[in-house]
């Protein structure tokens, strides 16, 4: 490989997604068994110095231009705040965003924000606390609801929500969320349900498709195609109108379809698990070490040439459909949601 995390397909991965920690608060059902998972010993994750040397090597040596931090939850984390202050300090202008599902955020917002966090993106699937608790198998929802708040309230720039739709027990809330979302100025994403449940309950037929969630908003709202430019983000972005208002605009909404119309042709990003490995795509079945280099005295030349290397193997398509390869070379990857880093 030449320069930057190219692949044998030609893309270039300039964002970062790096997963703090594999453990979490929460069982979303389409994520984490009831029980949890077998969480990694401590020695296992990376350090705070490690990951910061790794997010420098991203930057200065690889072409990283964004850093997303993942979890499990990361907010999880207890050194958090000096993580995301000590990449800062080195990285005036990069933007770091963080994905959680909000849970103490209420007491950590201002203090992400003061410690150089820019964005938050935030999954919270229903407004009803009984279905909340039902899909994450924690009653929370009020706790989430005032992360959330408080996020919008320090300013941590705009607060995008995540909702999977799961057939039966949410799905009719989406207009609701929508709504919801439009009043307090947020961004809300409808994401399809991926095959990266621990359990392996995922179904075709139990998956809300993109263009369900477009007909269910449509009783509600006008939705049009929004003109800025998608520049490889996972979201196909459409402006929202009410159907009893067409004439204004109320906000922007999202539909990360990576199952029925997948964005793999696009993809800009690389991961990095909480435990160091590299792994090119959420379906990879191949994971590269770099913590082993990270431990030994290998120079940063020689882990920013092992990264490139894993990128340089990233698969064409994940294969759940048939613009890539085609469903029949789809294999569900060992590794939830959580454990690879959301
Ligand atoms: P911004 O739009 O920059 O805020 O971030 P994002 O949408 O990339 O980040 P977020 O962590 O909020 O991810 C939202 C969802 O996008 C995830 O829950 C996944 O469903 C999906 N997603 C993220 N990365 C990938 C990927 O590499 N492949 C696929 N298929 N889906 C992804
Ligand atoms: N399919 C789609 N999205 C998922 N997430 C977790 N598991 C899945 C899945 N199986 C989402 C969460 C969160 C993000 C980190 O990943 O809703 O927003
Ligand atoms: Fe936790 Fe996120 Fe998985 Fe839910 S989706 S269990 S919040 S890691």
């Amino acid at each position: 490989p030449a320069d930057g995390l190219l692949d044998s397909y030609g893309r270039r991965a300039t964002d970062m997604r790096l997963s703090l920690t594999d453990k979490c608060n929460l069982r979303c059902t389409y994520c984490m068994p009831a029980e949890g998972l077998q969480w990694l010993q401590k020695d296992q994750v990376l350090s705070r110095e490690e990951i910061v040397r790794l997010v420098g090597i991203g930057v200065n040596r690889l072409g990283i231009r964004e850093l997303r931090l993942t979890g499990g939850e990361p907010l999880v984390r207890a050194d958090l705040l000096d993580i995301i202050a000590e990449i800062r300090a080195s990285h005036p202008d990069l933007p770091i965003s963080l994905t959680t599902n909000a849970l103490g955020l209420d007491k950590k917002a201002q203090r992400l924000k003061d410690a150089g966090l820019t964005r938050i993106n935030v999954s919270m699937d229903s407004l009803h606390p009984d279905t909340f608790a039902q899909l994450t198998r924690r009653p929370f929802l009020d706790r989430v609801l005032r992360g959330i708040e408080a996020a919008a309230a320090v300013g941590l720039g705009l607060v995008k929500i995540n909702a999977v739709l799961m057939r039966g027990i949410n799905d009719h809330e989406a207009p609701d969320l929508l709504e919801w979302a439009v009043s307090r100025g947020f961004e809300l994403r409808f994401i399809e349900q991926m095959p990266l449940d621990a359990d392996h309950g995922w179904t075709r037929e139990g998956m809300i498709t993109a263009a369900e969630v477009r007909e269910r908003l449509s009783e509600r709202f006008v939705l049009t195609p929004d003109p800025r430019n998608r520049d490889g983000a996972p979201a196909e972005r459409w402006e929202v109108r009410r159907a009893e208002e067409p004439s204004i605009v109320v906000g922007t909404v999202g539909v990360i379809a990576s199952v029925t119309e997948p964005f793999c042709a696009d993809c800009r990003r690389t991961r990095v698990t909480a435990e160091g490995k590299i792994m090119s795509c959420l379906f990879s079945h191949e994971e590269t070490d770099l913590r082993d280099l990270l431990r030994s005295d290998a120079d940063d030349a020689a882990i920013a040439l092992r990264w490139q290397e894993a990128m340089w193997a990233k698969p064409k398509a994940h294969g759940m459909d048939h613009t890539g390869l085609g469903a029949a070379d789809f294999v569900q990857p060992d590794r939830s949601m959580s454990a690879i880093g959301g």
